[in-house]
C-alpha cells in the first residue's frame, strides 16, 4: 500500500471517501492504528492531560511532542504523521516558529505540524508552505486558548462568532494550509466550511460532514475517564478491562496462585 500521503489523502476527499485520524502518544498504540488501517496519527499535545496528567495543555514542551512522535512514527511508519506544535513554540515570531517546525520534521519523520489560529497564524502557515511544511489548522475550540475560553465550549453558535470562524478559516485557506481540525463546531457550520473549498477538513465535535474524524485514542478505547465530552464516543471499555486485570493478578499473587509452575522456570 505504502505510505499515506497528503496526495492519497486528498484523493480521498476528492472521492468522498472519509478520513480517519487518530490522536496518541506511543509506540503500541500507533501500531494498531496502523493495523487497523487509520489513516493518519496525531501527536496531538493533548498529551499533557492524557499522558502526563496535567490540566490543560499549556506545559508541554517541544522536546516531549518530539519523543512522543519519534515513537509514535516507529509504531506507524506507513501512516501520515501529525505533530501538534506545542503552546508558545510558534506564537512568538515567524523565524522561532519556522525553526521549530523544522525541528519537528526533520528529527521526528512527521509529514505535517499542526497549529492552532486562524488570521493570526496566516503569515506563519504562507512561510511554512513556501519552504515545503504542510500545515494542519486547528479551529474552533482551541485548548491552548482554554485562559480566553475559561472552559471547553463550542463556538460559532452566535453569528458573530460563526463570522469570525468563516474569516479564520478563508485566511488559513488563502495562506495554504492543508488540512484543518475543526473542534467543537455546530454541524452545520462545519458542513459549511467543508464545502467552501479543497481543503480536507477534520472533525472532532464537528458533526458528520466533515471530510475527517479525528478521535483521542485513550478517548476511544476508555482508557481516559477523566472526561467524556458529548462527541467522544467509547469502542471500548478499556479501563475497565484493565483494572479487571490488575485485581485479577493482586488476587492471585495474594493467594499463591500466580505464578504457577508452567509460568516458572525449572531447574
Ligand atoms: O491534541 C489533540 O489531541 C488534538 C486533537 C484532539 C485534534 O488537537
Ligand atoms: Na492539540
Amino acid at each position: 500500500m505504502g505510505r499515506v500521503t497528503l496526495w492519497s489523502l486528498r484523493k480521498k476527499k476528492w472521492r468522498g471517501e472519509k478520513i480517519t485520524m487518530i490522536s496518541t502518544y506511543d509506540f503500541l498504540s500507533a501500531k494498531l492504528c496502523q493495523e487497523a488501517g487509520i489513516d493518519s496519527v496525531l501527536v496531538g499535545d493533548s498529551l499533557g492531560m492524557v499522558f502526563q496528567g496535567l490540566d490543560s495543555t499549556l506545559p508541554v514542551t517541544l522536546e516531549e511532542v518530539i519523543y512522543h512522535a519519534r515513537a509514535v512514527r516507529r509504531g506507524a511508519p506507513e501512516l501520515f504523521l501529525v505533530v501538534d506544535m506545542p503552546f508558545m513554540s510558534y506564537q512568538v515570531s515567524i523565524e522561532e516558529g519556522i525553526k521549530n517546525c523544522g525541528r519537528v520534521i526533520k528529527e521526528t519523520g512527521a509529514q505535517a505540524v499542526k497549529i492552532e489560529g486562524g488570521e493570526s497564524v496566516a503569515e506563519l502557515v504562507y512561510r511554512l508552505t513556501g519552504v515545503g511544511i504542510p500545515v494542519v489548522g486547528h479551529l474552533g475550540f482551541t485548548p491552548q486558548s482554554i485562559n480566553l475560553f475559561g472552559v471547553p465550549r463550542v463556538v460559532g453558535k452566535e453569528e458573530k462568532e460563526a463570522e469570525r470562524l468563516r474569516i479564520d478559516f478563508k485566511a488559513l485557506v488563502e495562506a495554504g494550509v492543508d488540512m484543518i481540525v475543526l473542534e467543537s463546531v455546530p454541524w452545520r457550520l462545519a458542513k459549511e466550511l467543508t464545502e467552501s473549498s479543497e481543503v480536507i477538513t477534520i472533525g472532532i465535535g464537528a458533526g458528520k460532514f466533515c471530510d475527517g474524524q479525528v478521535l483521542v485514542f485513550h478517548d476511544l478505547v476508555g482508557l481516559y475517564e477523566e472526561a467524556k465530552p458529548k462527541f467522544v464516543r467509547r469502542y471500548a471499555e478499556g479501563a475497565k478491562i484493565f483494572r479487571e486485570a490488575l485485581t485479577k493478578f493482586k488476587i492471585e499473587v495474594e493467594k499463591g496462585e500466580f505464578p504457577s509452575e508452567e509460568e516458572s522456570y525449572g531447574t
